[in-house]
């Protein structure tokens, strides 16, 4: 089978890596790949909206079945027009994925089928945005309607900074028609984790929990990011507490959408915060995350290919996985790219550094992005598995390398 995978971040290295041991699999392509991704791939140009580019080069070169890594294509609709065309494609339609490339949408369908989830108003009038917040209380969070790169949520202490950031939003249009519309909610307190389930034919099967660190700082400060380290599965994520995601969450979730003949297939991600032992939802996301895919792929006991194959995905493993992001400083602010990355002695056992933002230019690997490599360890226990990732860290050298030396620290 010749699979396609489109993406470039550690996420999609992580794919194409867990494809790579896929003994069905005979090529493996991505769109448009990085310096990591081109070790074990063929990479090819294209734009990620370019989205009759893509479906051009599946049909040139006879892709069997495409995957789809991040969200931007999948909101252009590209599992659509792939499926018109005959073409096997991974991921939800333009109508599922509008869970995550609008907020309100998604808050609208969690009312509808009461779903946990902060008490909100959706506003698309600055002045009536103004009004509300004038008479509520504080700490509250005010969030972008549309797609921001992580970039569109913020939380406000008061009033005056409530209209400060409604005015960014829905004045200055800092996100651009994405902040036309916001939802306005109220501040949860509680202990957030990320969990992942494989959609298919009106049936779910969740992936290992995970947790994500969010902020750029050590002991979670400073600004949100794309996500600077994980882990999986969660230890404080039990039986119990997944039986409530299924039953109270991702069941009337999948009933909701089969009512509205959304027809769901690809990977549903809930980022959910546990308050007083009761699962809430935060956001979906309609792909798997980053930095989450690289500490949940090593853990699968199942290939990748069987997710299209198979109807059931156990993942009874007592494997563990640590990742920690390296980035450039100065992310999730400006940075500078073009910084060769050298690989010292690294101890590749139980270990794989998946690259994002990479580049190789003549015969050398450099910097090209925020966010750069993902260094990812497994193994039975989280203290040796977390070492290894740090001494590995030790031997790759960069020019302003940055990263978060507390990932996976309350876990040992
Ligand atoms: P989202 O993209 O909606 O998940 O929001 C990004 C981050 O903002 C989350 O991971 C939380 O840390 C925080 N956040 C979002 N919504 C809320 C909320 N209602 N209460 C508290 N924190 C929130
Ligand atoms: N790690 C968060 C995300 O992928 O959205």
């Amino acid at each position: 089978m010749r699979v396609l995978v489109i993406g470039n971040g550690a996420r999609e290295h992580a794919i194409v890596w867990k494809l790579s041991q896929d003994k069905n699999i005979s090529e493996i392509f991505a769109i448009p790949g990085n310096a990591g991704i081109a070790q074990i791939a063929k990479c090819i140009e294209e734009k990620m909206d370019n989205i009759q580019g893509i479906i051009d080069i599946a049909k040139e070169y006879k892709i069997d079945w495409t995957i789809v890594g991040p969200e931007l294509p999948l909101s252009l609709g590209i599992v659509d027009i792939f499926e018109k065309e005959g073409l096997k494609i991974w991921g939800p339609n333009k109508e599922g994925a509008k869970l995550e490339y609008s907020k309100a949408f998604a808050k609208e369908i969690m009312k509808t089928s009461k779903i946990p989830t902060a008490e909100f108003k959706i506003f698309d009038s600055f002045s009536s945005a103004v009004e509300f917040v004038k008479k509520t209380s504080y700490p509250l969070v005010i969030k972008a309607d549309g797609l921001c790169g992580g970039k569109g949520v913020k939380i406000a202490e008061s009033y005056e900074s409530a209209v400060q950031i409604l005015h960014e939003y829905m004045i200055n249009k800092i996100f651009g028609p994405s902040g036309e519309k916001v939802v306005i909610e109220e501040y949860l307190e509680g202990k957030e984790f990320s969990l992942i389930a494989i959609i298919k034919n009106g049936d779910f099967y969740f992936l290992p929990s995970a947790q994500d660190y969010k902020r750029v700082g050590e002991g979670n400060t400073g600004e949100n990011t794309g996500g600077m380290g994980s882990f999986s599965p969660v230890p404080w994520i039990n039986e119990e507490i997944l039986k409530k995601c299924e039953k109270n969450i991702f069941r009337p979730l999948l009933d909701e959408l089969t009512k509205r003949n959304i027809n769901y297939q690809g990977f549903l991600y809930g980022g959910l915060i546990l308050v007083r032992n009761e699962p809430y939802v935060l956001e979906f996301n309609v792909r798997l995350g980053d930095p989450e895919a690289q500490v949940i792929l090593p853990l699968l006991n199942f290939n990748f290919t069987d997710i299209l194959y198979r109807t059931n995905f156990p993942w009874l493993s007592d494997k563990k996985a640590l990742c920690v992001v390296l980035a450039s400083k100065g992310y999730p602010g400006n940075y500078e790219t073009g910084k060769e990355i050298i690989f010292k002695n690294i101890n590749f056992q139980n270990l794989y550094i998946f690259h994002a933002g990479t580049v190789k230019r003549n015969g050398k690997i450099l910097t090209s992005g925020g966010r750069v490599l993902s260094v990812t360890s497994w193994g039975e226990n989280f203290k040796e598995i977390r070492e290894r990732v740090y001494n590995a860290i030790d031997e790759i050298y960069f020019e302003n390398k940055y990263y978060r030396k507390d990932i996976g620290i309350e876990l040992i």
